[in-house]
């Protein structure tokens, strides 16, 4: 199995595995509160294990992009076998040009996919397709996470890790002096943290509600909600 494909088996196999259990494994089911949910969008949804608490579960119906053919289709193939009544649509899409009109969604989810995506752009595409008064839950991934991966090189998982971790800690690092993203290879993955979000999300509208009760330091997931 390459990396990719290993990657895909271990999230499909804990997506079927908190299906199991009461709560899934983020906690992103507890995190909707009392807002109204009748339409759901995860944005970089990988396979679409998201859309199972905060859409299937609550009777929403839930649209699925991402720009991975592979992951897609097997996110597809999950909900046909396992919820075929369930409203879950898996659409191929950039962040960057969500294929939606204004105000569609009620809630979006965006778990570990900003540091691929153009984050101004995707954040406003985000914006612009969520009603007023609608909730954005975001998982990002912080500098702590990159330094881990630097310090796992240096106890023996080799350069790759070290190089990897050292490109998004530079190109994150321009971003956030400079207000601008690099988006060239190889520095075109970059961090975020909350005082970039804190810049980034008023410009839309948009404004840090709280934390999500099951975050890190590493990996923050926050609240996020679009002013009435
Ligand atoms: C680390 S995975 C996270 C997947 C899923 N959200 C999760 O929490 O498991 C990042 C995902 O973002 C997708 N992605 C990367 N760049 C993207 C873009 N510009 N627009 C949409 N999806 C993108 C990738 O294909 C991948 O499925």
């Amino acid at each position: 199995m390459n990396e990719d494909e290993q990657y895909y088996a271990a999230t499909k196999a804990n997506f079927l595995e908190s299906l199991n259990t009461a709560e899934d494994a983020d906690g992103l089911g507890s995190e909707i509160g009392d807002i109204e949910v009748s339409s759901v969008l995860d944005v970089g949804c990988g396979i679409g294990q998201a859309l199972y608490p905060l859409a299937v579960a609550v009777g929403a119906s839930g649209v699925g992009i991402d720009v991975s053919e592979e992951s897609l289709r097997i996110g597809q193939t999950i909900y046909l076998e396992k919820f075929p009544n369930a409203r879950v649509l898996f659409v191929r899409s950039m962040a960057e040009t969500l294929p939606f009109e204004n105000e569609s969604f009620d809630l979006l989810n965006c778990g570990l996919a900003l540091p691929y995506m153009d984050n101004a752009l995707a954040i406003s595409e985000m914006a612009r397709v969520m009603r007023p008064g609608g909730v954005l839950l975001l998982k990002i991934h912080h500098p702590r996470f990159y330094f881990g991966e630097i310090v796992r090189g240096l106890k023996g998982a080799g350069m790759s890790p070290i190089i990897h971790g050292s490109r998004v800690l530079a190109a994150g690092t321009v971003y956030h002096v400079f207000g601008r993203q690099p988006r060239f290879k190889p520095l075109h993955e970059s961090y975020q943290t909350e005082w970039m979000l804190r810049r980034e999300l008023p410009r839309h509208g948009l404004s840090i509600e709280r934390p999500q009760k099951k975050t890190n330091a590493a990996t923050p997931a926050f609240v996020i909600k679009k002013a009435v």
